[in-house]
């Protein structure tokens, strides 16, 4: 198992991940879209290489899709024709339901069959079953903030390169910044105003995650003062 490098700027095009499948051969290959911690989702050019190039399954990571930016395209409209690819979702981001532990895939019907006869029995109770659907048949009011926290994901990605940051593209609930500086000090800067956000171990970039448009203001005004 391996995990593939990404260019300087974080992303990943369809030359690159498929000089790297070819590399590794591996026999999965996870692609995370939107990724994380960047929050970019990938150019489908990048899923259609790799699944020309694969000799395996390619898993598609979609944790994040529901906060796309308009016009993204879901690796879900690939499927037909693929029976390699597999989609994965989970309930624990867009509807707030990460108690719940429970994710989703979509794939092709003999991958879903394959997966039913390996899966353990049991591996998901009746009351979060019974929940999930609840979460479902309630899904307008349970995803209803999603596009709030775009809104509020776009003002932090507008604000801070307008303030001369670089930022990467985000597709996802969260912007990864880059502070012009040590990150560590940055952080204990904006914890010591009372805004924590994650250290995600990249060398001069930090991660926030969007939420109520009073916590936007709130991050943006200690980032004034502290870089
Ligand atoms: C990219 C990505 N995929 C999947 C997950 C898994 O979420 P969960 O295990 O809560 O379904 C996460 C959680 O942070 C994530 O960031």
């Amino acid at each position: 198992m391996g995990a593939a490098a990404r260019g300087v700027d974080f992303g990943l095009t369809a030359a690159e991940a498929v000089a790297q499948v070819r590399e590794h051969r591996p026999d999965v290959v996870f692609l995370c879209s939107p990724n994380n911690p960047t929050g970019t989702a990938l150019d489908p050019a990048v899923v259609a290489a790799v699944l020309d190039a694969a000799p395996g399954m390619v898993i598609v990571d979609e944790a994040y899709a529901e906060f796309a930016r308009p016009g993204t395209v879901s690796a879900l409209a690939v499927l037909p024709g693929h029976p390699r690819l597999v989609v994965t979702r989970t309930m624990s981001k867009a509807f707030g339901f990460a108690g719940g532990r429970l994710g989703y895939l979509a794939a092709d019907p003999a991958v879903v069959r394959a997966v039913q006869l390996v899966r353990l029995p049991y591996h998901l109770s009746t009351l979060t079953q019974a929940a999930a659907r609840a979460a479902v048949a309630h899904r307008d009011a349970l995803l209803g903030t999603v596009s709030a926290i775009m809104a509020e994901r776009d003002r932090i990605v507008a604000t801070l390169r307008e303030r001369g940051l670089r930022v990467a593209d985000s597709d996802a609930n969260f912007v990864l910044f880059e502070v012009g500086g040590d990150q560590t000090v940055v952080w204990n800067a904006l914890l010591a105003q009372g805004v924590l956000v994650r250290d995600v171990g990249l060398p001069g970039w930090l991660r926030v995650t969007a939420g109520t448009s009073a916590e936007t203001d709130a991050f943006l005004a200690a980032m004034e003062t502290v870089t």
